[in-house]
């Protein structure tokens, strides 16, 4: 059979819903300045979508900082891998700085979050060690795990019990040769949840694994001084490896791992995607510096996202609405509805209520089940969370008045008894 043809006829998990949801629930056109209010069909929307936590995407002095190095440097710096002929000062001070920032000896700044996670799992580990992650852990994490070919053990989400359980059948089977990954996440994208990484650091002891913190959204966000969730739950010395990116918070790209001198410096020399890659263009970089700067003075930033946030889920908690177990920004709303009804969801919540907001079905979440995900940023008002508050279950009673569904509470059981 023709490659392209079996493919296509494949036509699985999202892409079998494409037809309808392209340019509304996928792949939908947002215009405009980065913020809370962004053109969306031509009107004007509230805007929940975005990871844009700190409103550093429209920050002046972020934009002055990314306009400065692009007259500067343009797109074409550094040319080739770092390693062969792209090595910048900027890099060298980037990583000093994020050292500095996370409290750990060193830092290795990573072209993306994704390729760097994969590059990383797949360096650290290989055919004779073991890796051990939640089972929530984001695709980098998976794939990364994949192409090493160790031996991997999930748990399921943030149970510590089934992780020690876990641990005891790996201590059971592996050699003294072989070593031990543990890798969560530090705040839970979709779900808004934080790993438990208190928990799995007083394992740490007993069974002598290396831990690997993915805080892709806790970087900037979480913790008083906004240096990630290692921070907020106070075991910043025993995460051995913490890992972030510039994707959220940081309104940019780019990521980095931090993380003792002498594996960092080996992590430089055997990264596939950072060693086979060009780096990321210069003004990046320097605008990579300006926003960690802005972080790290963004008490006030921070203190404004986290009450938006507070406000936001008090609210929907109160109208009845299951977010589930939240302890971050990221807010999600789990309702009972079909793809269908999902779908005339979002497109009356738009069209009627003026409210733009990302939502995923089935695969992602059990059949049955919508979750709505919420980003809550520094640029939100009290206005805009009251607006929202009431819109969503008025729109959902819409939708759903002809049929006996029930909002809340139920849809979670659905998603924590899935498989
Ligand atoms: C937990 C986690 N890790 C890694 C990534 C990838 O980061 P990037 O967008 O920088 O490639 C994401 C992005 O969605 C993420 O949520």
């Amino acid at each position: 059979m023709d490659l392209f043809e079996k493919a296509v006829s494949r036509n699985e998990g999202l892409s079998a819903l494409s037809g309808r949801t392209h340019g509304i629930a996928t792949f939908p056109k947002l215009r405009g300045d980065i913020g809370s209010r962004m053109d969306f069909g031509g009107v004007t929307r509230l805007v929940w979508s975005l990871n844009n936590y700190l409103g550093l995407a429209n920050h002046p002095e972020v934009r002055r900082a990314d306009a400065e190095a692009a007259l500067k440097y343009g797109l074409a710096a550094p040319m080739g891998s770092r390693m062969m002929s792209g090595e910048t000062d900027d890099l060298e001070a980037l990583e000093t700085e994020l050292a500095g920032f996370v409290r750990k000896p060193a830092a290795f700044f990573l072209n993306f979050g994704y390729q760097g996670m994969v590059s990383l799992v797949d360096i650290l580990v290989g055919r004779h060690d073991w890796v051990v992650y939640d089972a929530h852990c984001h695709s980098c994490i998976i794939d990364g795990i994949r192409l090493s070919g160790a031996h991997a053990r999930s748990f399921p989400h943030n149970d510590i019990g089934r992780l020690e359980k876990v641990l005891e059948q790996v201590e059971r089977r592996r050699s003294q040769a072989e070593g031990v990954l543990v890798i969560t996440e530090g705040v839970f994208g979709m779900s808004g949840d934080q790993g438990r990484l208190r928990d799995i650091v007083a394992l740490k002891e007993r069974f002598g694994f290396r831990f690997l913190v993915d805080d892709a959204h806790g970087f900037g966000i979480m913790g008083p001084d906004g240096r990630g969730t290692p921070e907020a739950q106070g075991v910043e010395d025993e995460v051995d490896l913490h890992f972030a990116t510039f994707a959220k918070a940081g309104a940019s790209i780019g990521a980095f791992v931090a993380g003792p001198a002498d594996l960092i410096w080996y992590l430089r020399y055997t990264m596939r995607s950072q060693v086979f890659s060009k780096g990321l263009p210069a003004p990046i970089v320097a605008g990579n510096r300006t926003r960690l700067r802005v972080i790290e003075s963004g008490g006030a930033l921070r203190a404004r996202c986290w009450s938006i946030a507070g406000a936001l889920q008090n609210g929907l908690r109160a109208e009845g609405l299951d977010i589930g177990e939240t302890a971050s920004p990221v807010t999600p709303v789990f309702l009972r509805m079909t793809p269908e009804q999902a779908l005339a969801y979002l497109e009356l919540l738009r069209e009627e209520f003026g409210i733009f907001c990302s939502a995923v079905t089935y695969p992602v979440v059990p059949p049955g089940v919508v979750q709505l995900r919420l980003i809550p940023t520094a640029e939100h008002t009290p206005d805009d969370v009251e607006r929202t508050i009431e819109a969503l279950p008025a729109a959902y009673a819409k939708i759903t008045a002809e049929s006996s569904s029930v909002c809340a509470g139920s849809a979670m059981d659905a998603l924590t008894k899935s498989p």
